[in-house]
C-alpha cells in the first residue's frame, strides 16, 4: 500500500539565494536567470516517492527581503521540515541562515528537520564561503547540509529526498 504523507515545508534566506530559483527547479524543472523577488510568500506542492512510500511536500517559499521578516513565523510554525538558503557567493547571506537558524532554534518546533543549502555552487569562482566553513557549523546545529546549483540542478531533488527519508525515518 502506498501511503501518502503530508509534510509542511518552509524556505528561508535572504533575498536572492534562490529560494524560488530551487522550488521551480523541484517542482517544475526550471530555471530562470531573471526570477523575480518574491512578495510575501508563494505556496507549491511536489511529491517523493522513498521505496513505497510518497511524501508530499506543501512549500512555503518565503520572501527574504527584511520587511516580509515578521511573516516568517506563519510559514514556519508547524512545518515538519525547514531549508535554510545562503548563497556560496555572498557570506552575509550565510550569516543570515545562522539568523535563521537561531530563530528556528528559539520560536520553531524543535521537531522541524532543519537543513542548510548552500545555493550557486555553479559559481564555483565566486565563491566566499567554503563548504568546510558549512559543513562544520550545520554538524555542530544538528542541520543537514548540502550544496546545490537551482542552476545546473545539481543536488536540487537530493535536498527534497533526503529530507523526506529523515520525515519518514522520524
Ligand atoms: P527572494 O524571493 O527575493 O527572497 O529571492 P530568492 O531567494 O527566491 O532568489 P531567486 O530564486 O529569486 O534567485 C535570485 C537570482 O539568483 C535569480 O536571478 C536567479 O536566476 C539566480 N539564481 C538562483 N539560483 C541560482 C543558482 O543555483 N546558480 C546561479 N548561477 N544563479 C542562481
Ligand atoms: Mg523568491
Amino acid at each position: 500500500v502506498n501511503k501518502i504523507r503530508n509534510a509542511k515545508l518552509v524556505l528561508l534566506g535572504d533575498v536572492g539565494t534562490g529560494k524560488s530559483s530551487l522550488v521551480l527547479r523541484f517542482v517544475k524543472g526550471q530555471f530562470v536567470e531573471f526570477q523575480e523577488s518574491t512578495i510575501g510568500a508563494a505556496f507549491f506542492s511536489q511529491t517523493v516517492a522513498v521505496n513505497d512510500e510518497t511524501v508530499k511536500f506543501e512549500i512555503w517559499d518565503t520572501a527574504g527581503q527584511e520587511r516580509y521578516h515578521s511573516l516568517a513565523p506563519m510559514y514556519y510554525r508547524g512545518a515538519a521540515a525547514a531549508i535554510i538558503v545562503y548563497d556560496i557567493t555572498n557570506m552575509a547571506t550565510f550569516t543570515r541562515a545562522k539568523k535563521w537558524v537561531q530563530e528556528l532554534q528559539s520560536q520553531g518546533n524543535s521537531s522541524t528537520i532543519m537543513a542548510l543549502a548552500g545555493n550557486k555552487s555553479d559559481l564555483l569562482e565566486s565563491r566566499q564561503v567554503s563548504s568546510e566553513e558549512a559543513e562544520k557549523y550545520a554538524k555542530e546545529n544538528g542541520l543537514f547540509f548540502i550544496e546545490t546549483s537551482a542552476k545546473t540542478a545539481i543536488n536540487v531533488n537530493d535536498i527534497f529526498y533526503e529530507i523526506a527519508k529523515k520525515l519518514l525515518e522520524g
